[in-house]
């Protein structure tokens, strides 16, 4: 049944005059283990315990305490029995209670009204004893007419909440489960006479550069007056008025004041002129083609759960916009209505969606799902129609989304008309249906790069039905999900961008997710961390997959979040085939690029050589190529000339904002990107000779034994110096894809690179060099590396080492590198400075570093880790020609030669240094598990694996995959 006992659903808008009264503190409390309470509303409840309202009971005393039970994680299953619409008898039930005193003259005239904006999942409102409500759609408004239940002095407010309902069945996300009120409560004045509910049309004519403003009010009323102060417009409700306007995007948020005035009430909203449309098959606002380069954002904090407060709406918006990022999904229900106000004001594009998920009816064969039962149709549209009539005024919002992953089925349909009778105006979408008869754009999650290229180019494989095929061919696409950001990822994202930038039939996408929902707890001794799936003592579960966001718990931007700011920026620049070329391309639809200094600078062995800025400025839309030599001219190549052979050069160009800088990540400003304009040659051959000593020998700085092991590095001693193809798997390399029959975990499990033994071949002293020869395999597979090292002496302080791999034997699939770790003993790992010139700052992989630029960067070993909420491989840098690492006894410097993979040249090595080994790291579950052992663990790699989207989506694209191949790799170590 849907709500009852409830006032109609109408618009939140920004502002009134009514007056209202917050009834947000500490409300008291108890928790029962079943609906059945036994409490009578009029109980006061005194001698209970409290919770803050908003807030969960179950995080009421988090991170420190639990005393209202705990929270639980499922992704797709319920935690129930499947058993619709029933729920069992265990089910958590918290009775509320709260004294309120309505202020003198409300009762004069008009309506006392309490609104709520969101309590999970089933509530019943009862004041001064007397039940007035149920409601249910914990993302949704309710609103119950108490007036005639109050009485003269304060008044007693009683609401009971129970854990589960009917309603769990149609709120399956992908998220914590937590109860309670957990959005505002307030206490309205409702006069007589006052605006109720407003439609507010903001159309903008592109041809024309009108906007076109219509204002109904309901109940409609006589006197209702629209006016737009700035525009000095002044007019009837439900009149149409059309005026010279600045339209409203993403890109240039303007916004106008409309005042909304009944004798009684004045209401304000904010309105934002602008047109979507779907013309030919393409997505438009305002006439331009809408590219939505979008997050998918969950409400969360960490202590708080989905009771987000207003600092936290405006930190997510700012740090999106920080980002690049220009659109949200609000996954998978209706945000806090005042964050899509913060969309509004600095302009991000919204995909709000329906309150309904009923994933937990796929594992069953969608048996029983409520979205294909006619019995529950009143109930999702009393959903979508809430939505609607909360949200239309929104100019942000740009497309309805009828919700995610509740299947296909009549009520679609049922949903569909409902919003097209409140809200023509937007194009409507929803994934779970792929013959998308009801909605206007086709939208899908997770499919490969390839299937993304078919659709973009109208030849996807067809719908058996000729008529809908016919349809959806021309309808514009959506990645509503695509690239899983859990753990260390997402890799590939360019391969989805480029093809947004190229294709008109695609509308762009939304990775999948804003923010890891770890959520902060302490072990039992104390120590703070951030908990995942399992964590609670759940009885099912789903692990880390809770842990899949852009922002780490405690808000730092993942490395994949800057990836995302430099895949997103609005002036993309790329190296070409062309020699020495970037191209420049202005993603703006409505800007130029004249906000921007386009500057470049010449980098050579983390150097600027020469540096300058193009008078160029891009139209919206516009593309151009620049050519180092036309910039630079016979400078150029004078320069490189006077450069050390071994120094790889890079052209680096950026779009440096001129005014406000909203605090971009700083190296990449508005768009960055680079071409390597010269190799580095490997310095010449040493022949220097190696010194036979009493236990081996001694090449430069390092002592090998007999064996040729390595014992003693300048004056470190050595823990561990071998070949290795291993890494402690992220969460993309632990599942396999839906697209691959073998995931990467699997495959080096298989081929035991995670218990690799060395055995020793041959060591001699050959023309002064000592060369090892060895095999390094798993225990239990017949696969493994031929190794060749070769030792030789440059001078007292220096050695070159080349190590050449050789894969052998039959493999399973990839390997996750190949490379050379040295383990140095080093009591204080973590703090030795590292100044490295290579691509950075920040960590790269071979699908995820379009944010990594030339230059030289300092940071201590601690600095170089990413502390994911599930440990896991982690900080490499790539592209790395020299490294000077800070150690204990005097400063040790790798210097990158010859790296060369399956026959190929690399400029500079792939480094990564550590206080744990990888095995520590593949075990710990959480980041204070991770304990230093005393050595400095450094991976010197020709390759490493990327990363992918394998944990949802595709797995490591052919050109980012490491596979068993030729490697050689040159160092040069100083000490
Ligand atoms: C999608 C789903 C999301 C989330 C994601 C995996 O299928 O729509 O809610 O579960 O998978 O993280």
């Amino acid at each position: 049944m849907p709500p009852t006992g409830v006032r109609a659903p109408r618009s939140a808008v920004p502002g009134t005059d009514a007056a209202a009264v917050a009834l947000d503190g500490d409300w008291r409390f108890r928790l029962f283990p079943t609906a059945d309470t036994g409490v009578d509303p009029a109980d006061p409840g005194d001698g209970w315990g409290s919770v803050p309202v908003p807030g969960h009971w179950q995080l009421a005393g988090a991170p420190d305490a639990w005393p209202h039970g705990r929270p639980a994680y499922t992704n797709v299953l319920f935690p129930v029995p499947v058993d619709p619409p029933r729920v069992p008898r265990d089910n958590p039930t918290g009775e509320y209670r709260r004294a309120f005193t309505v202020p003198a003259g409300w009762r004069d005239d008009g309506r006392v009204v309490l609104r709520f904006e969101g309590v999970d999942s089933w509530f019943e409102v009862a004041v001064n004893g007397r039940v007035l409500a149920q409601s249910h759609g914990s993302r949704l408004p309710t609103e119950v007419d108490v007036t005639d239940a109050l009485g003269e002095g304060p008044n007693l407010l009683a609401v009971r909440v129970t854990q589960w309902s009917a309603h769990t069945y149609l709120e399956d996300q992908d998220q914590w489960w937590l109860s309670g009120i957990f959005r505002d409560v307030t206490l309205l004045h409702r006069p007589a006479g006052g605006v109720e509910h407003v439609t507010l049309h903001a159309a903008y004519d592109h041809a024309t550069g009108e906007g076109v403003l219509r204002v109904a009010v309901e109940p409609a009323r006589p006197d209702a007056v629209v006016e737009v102060p700035e525009l000095g417009l002044r007019t009837r409700a439900g009149e149409e008025v059309r005026a010279r306007v600045e339209p409203w995007s993403a890109e240039s948020p303007r916004l106008y004041d409309v005042l909304v005035r009944t004798a009684a009430e004045t209401v304000t909203l904010r309105a934002g002129f602008r047109t979507v449309e779907v013309v030919g098959g393409v997505l438009t606002l305002n006439g331009a083609p809408l590219k939505l380069r979008g997050v998918n954002r969950h409400e969360f904090e960490p202590t708080r759960g989905r009771a987000v407060t207003r600092a936290t709406m405006l930190a997510d918006v700012l740090d999106m916009k920080r980002h690049h990022v220009n659109a949200v999904r609000t996954s998978h229900y209706p945000p806090h209505p005042h964050f899509l106000d913060l969309c509004d004001e600095h302009g991000l594009y919204v995909v709000d969606e329906n309150d309904l998920e009923t994933h937990g009816f796929e594992p069953l064969g969608w048996r029983g799902n409520p979205t294909d039962d006619p019995a529950w149709e009143p109930l999702l549209v009393d959903r979508v129609t809430r939505m609607v009539r909360r949200d239309a005024h929104h100019p942000s919002v740009v497309m309805w989304s009828l919700g995610n992953e509740a299947g296909a089925g009549c009520n679609v349909g049922a949903m569909a008309a409902a919003v097209r009778a409140l809200d023509a105006s937007r194009p409507l979408h929803y994934e779970g249906d792929w013959s998308s008869e009801h909605v206007d754009v086709y939208s899908r999650m997770y499919p490969t790069s390839e299937e993304t290229a078919l659709i973009a180019r109208g030849e996807e494989a067809p719908l058996p039905d000729a008529t809908l095929d016919a349809r959806r061919r021309v309808m514009p696409f959506v990645l509503c999900e695509y690239a899983h950001a859990m753990g260390n990822g997402p890799g590939g994202l360019t391969e989805y961008l480029d093809l947004v930038d190229e294709h008109a039939r695609l509308a762009g996408g939304f990775v999948w997710e804003w923010f890891d929902h770890g959520i902060a707890t302490r072990t039992a001794d104390g120590e703070p961390y951030f908990g995942y799936g399992g964590d609670f003592g759940e009885e099912l579960h789903d692990g880390t997959f809770i842990a899949d966001g852009l922002l780490l718990p405690d808000r730092t931007p993942s490395p994949g979040l800057v990836e995302l700011a430099a895949a997103y920026a609005p002036v993309r620049v790329r190296a070409t085939q062309a020699p020495r070329t970037l191209e420049l391309r202005n993603r703006y639809a409505f800007t130029s690029t004249a906000h921007a200094r386009l500057v470049w600078t010449l980098v050579a062995d983390g150097a600027v050589l020469a540096e300058g800025e193009l008078d160029d400025v891009l139209a919206p839309g516009e593309r151009r190529e620049v050519r180092a030599d036309d910039v630079l001219g016979d400078r150029l190549d004078a320069l490189l000339a006077d450069l050390d052979p071994t120094a790889a050069a890079w052209w680096v160009l950026r779009a440096v904002p001129r005014g406000d800088d909203p605090g971009f990540p700083a190296h990449l400003g508005l768009g960055a990107g680079q071409v390597l304009v010269r190799a580095p040659v490997p310095p010449p051959r040493a022949t220097g000779k190696a010194v036979p000593t009493a236990g081996g020998w001694r090449v430069g700085p390092v002592e090998l034994d007999a064996t040729g092991r390595p014992v003693r590095v300048g004056g470190a001693a050595v823990r561990l110096a071998r070949a290795d193809a291993w890494r402690a798997p992220t969460d993309n390399d632990r599942i396999r894809s839906w697209y691959d029959a073998v995931g990467d975990g699997e495959a080096w499990e298989r081929a035991g690179l995670g218990r690799l033994h060395e055995r020793v071949d041959d060591v001699r002293a050959e023309d002064g060099a000592v060369v090892v020869t060895s095999r390094v395999a798993g225990a239990a597979t017949d696969c493994g590396l031929r190794v060749r090292t070769t030792w030789r002496t440059v001078d007292e302080r220096t050695a070159d080492l080349v190590v050449e791999l050789t894969p052998e034997g039959r493999w399973p699939g990839t390997v996750a590198r190949l490379g050379w770790l040295l383990a140095l003993e080093q009591p204080h790992a973590g703090g030795v400075r590292v100044d490295w010139t290579g691509l950075g700052p920040g960590e790269s992989y071979a699908d995820s570093h379009l944010a990594a630029l030339a230059g030289r960067w300092q940071h201590t070993v601690d600095e170089l880790q990413t502390r994911y909420t599930h440990p896991q491989e982690n900080g490499a840098r790539r592209g790395v020609t020299r490294a000077v690492l800070g150690l204990a006894d005097g400063p040790l410097t790798l210097t990158a030669g010859e790296v060369r993979v399956a026959h190929r040249t690399v400029p500079g090595l792939e480094l990564t240094a550590r206080p744990w080994s990888d095995r520590a790291l593949a075990e710990a579950r959480h980041p204070h598990e991770l304990v230093p052992d005393g050595a400095l663990w450094l991976h010197l790699d020709a390759v490493q694996h990327g990363l992918g989207s394998a944990a949802c989506g595709p797995g490591v694209q052919a050109d980012a995959a490491a596979r068993p191949a030729p490697a050689t790799l040159q160092v040069r170590l100083r000490a």
